[in-house]
């Protein structure tokens, strides 16, 4: 029998790095693909101590709960972004499976087929996939290093009249920027002009190298002191990158309407996400010094990151450039214009590491020169050993190349 899929299972394509992660689990494999945090950085006593405390407490936790999600919880995250500059109450926020949920829950609320989306170029290649199983059209706003170009995002907000403008300001996977403070509020200001909600995915904004040097202040910010009324910017966090990405929790921060109506989509998903987890994470936040865990995980990123450009400025590799993030878990490089980063992971596969080709990040047409490469999840042990693999894969191009350009001669 043929299985009669609806539109949207037939518009949901497989994750590209899903399909990668697969590869890199072959045996021997380093794998500097997966946005992975580093295992070592866990806090696993201070968890297993707060689900002890949970399961210590009763039954209640092992029962059916609040779709909006544990309220103790909700109070002490919309404390913590309060002390950011966030406004933010529980009675505005909705607990998520992880924020992947959160954009999932964004886009089942507002889009229709045929609708559009506008995203940074480039972008959260797995929010790609989310919007397009909606059957709604990407469209990529040109972008530099300070974030969306104001021109193309009014342009491309007068020409496609989206529903919504989905970013990653600070940190962003792929590209490891931060958008100004100036970029911030031309991004809230048109989007007022033009009615259009912002979803601010912000998953990597508190892992800072600089603290003291990043002015990046949430857009919610940015909204709620220039114009009054409900807020125009949704709001997305989670506790994988600074706890651990099995909890599974994350959170949307939106106007009491947008909330109301997520809700009721996450009961059709879900009924809830996890209340012992919930739970558990209200009992660590208790007692747990979270801030200092997320300097502490900081600082250990960042010597990851400059061990890894050192080790890569010492290979000299002609025409690969790669910026020098502060923040979050990612390099991205530029590769020479006639390396397709699709055939460095070929050759790397080959040589046992695995990297990301930047292509499957754009909505529009990909810079097939682009690839991605995560600092964070590796042992720095075996950090030379992969850059070595990378080397060779490189050379392997050249080769390649100068092969070809043999047998054309
Ligand atoms: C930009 C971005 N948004 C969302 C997510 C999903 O995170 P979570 O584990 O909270 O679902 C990720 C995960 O890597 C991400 O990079």
């Amino acid at each position: 029998m043929s299985i009669p899929w609806s539109k949207m299972a037939l518009n949901t394509p497989s994750s590209v790095v899903r399909d990668m992660l697969q590869a890199a689990q072959a045996p021997g494999m380093i794998s500097l693909a997966g946005g992975l945090p580093a295992q070592s950085s866990f806090p696993v006593e201070a968890i297993r101590d707060a689900y002890q405390q949970v399961f210590m407490s009763g039954a209640a936790a092992l029962q059916y709960a609040e779709t909006e999600g544990y309220r103790p919880l909700r109070a002490k995250i919309a404390e913590r972004l309060e002390s950011k500059g966030i406004p933010a109450s529980p009675d505005h926020m909705l607990l998520t499976t992880g924020s992947q949920q959160s954009i999932d829950l964004v886009c089942r609320i507002l889009l229709d087929p045929g609708d559009s989306v506008l995203v940074e170029s480039p972008t959260y290649l797995a929010a790609l996939q989310v919007i397009h199983s909606y059957q709604a059209e990407s469209h990529g706003v040109a972008c530099d290093e300070e974030g969306m170009l104001p021109e193309s995002l009014e342009e491309q907000l007068k020409q496609h009249q989206p529903k919504l403008v989905y970013i990653n300001p600070t940190f962003s996977n792929p590209s490891g920027k931060v958008w100004s403070r100036t970029r911030r509020q031309q991004a809230v200001d048109l989007c007022r002009k033009y009615g259009v909600l912002i979803l601010e995915d912000d998953p990597y904004g508190e892992i800072r190298f600089n603290p003291e040097q990043l002015d990046a202040p949430s857009l919610v910010e940015l909204d709620a002191a220039s114009y009054d009324g409900p807020s125009n910017v949704i709001y997305t966090s989670t506790f994988s990158k600074t706890v651990a990405p099995g909890l599974r929790t994350g959170w949307i921060l939106a106007s009491a309407d947008i909330v109301k109506i997520a809700a009721r989509a996450k009961q059709g998903a879900d009924l809830h996400s996890s209340s012992i987890d919930q739970r558990a994470l209200h009992a660590l936040l208790e007692t747990f010094d979270l801030d200092g865990h997320i300097r502490s995980i900081s600082k250990d990123y960042a010597k990851r990151m400059n061990n890894m450009t050192s080790l890569m400025k010492k290979k000299a590799w002609e025409g690969i450039t790669w910026n020098s993030p502060q923040g979050g878990m990612f390099l991205w490089l530029e590769l020479p214009e006639a390396m397709a980063a699709s055939n460095l992971f070929t050759y790397g596969i080959q040589e046992k590491v695995c990297i990301v080709p930047g292509d499957s990040f754009y909505a529009g047409t990909p810079e097939l020169n682009r690839m991605r490469i995560n600092f964070t999840h590796t042992d720095p042990e075996q950090l030379p050993e992969a850059v070595e693999r990378m080397d060779r894969a490189i050379q392997r191009w050249h080769a390649a190349v100068q092969s070809d350009t043999a047998l054309t001669l």
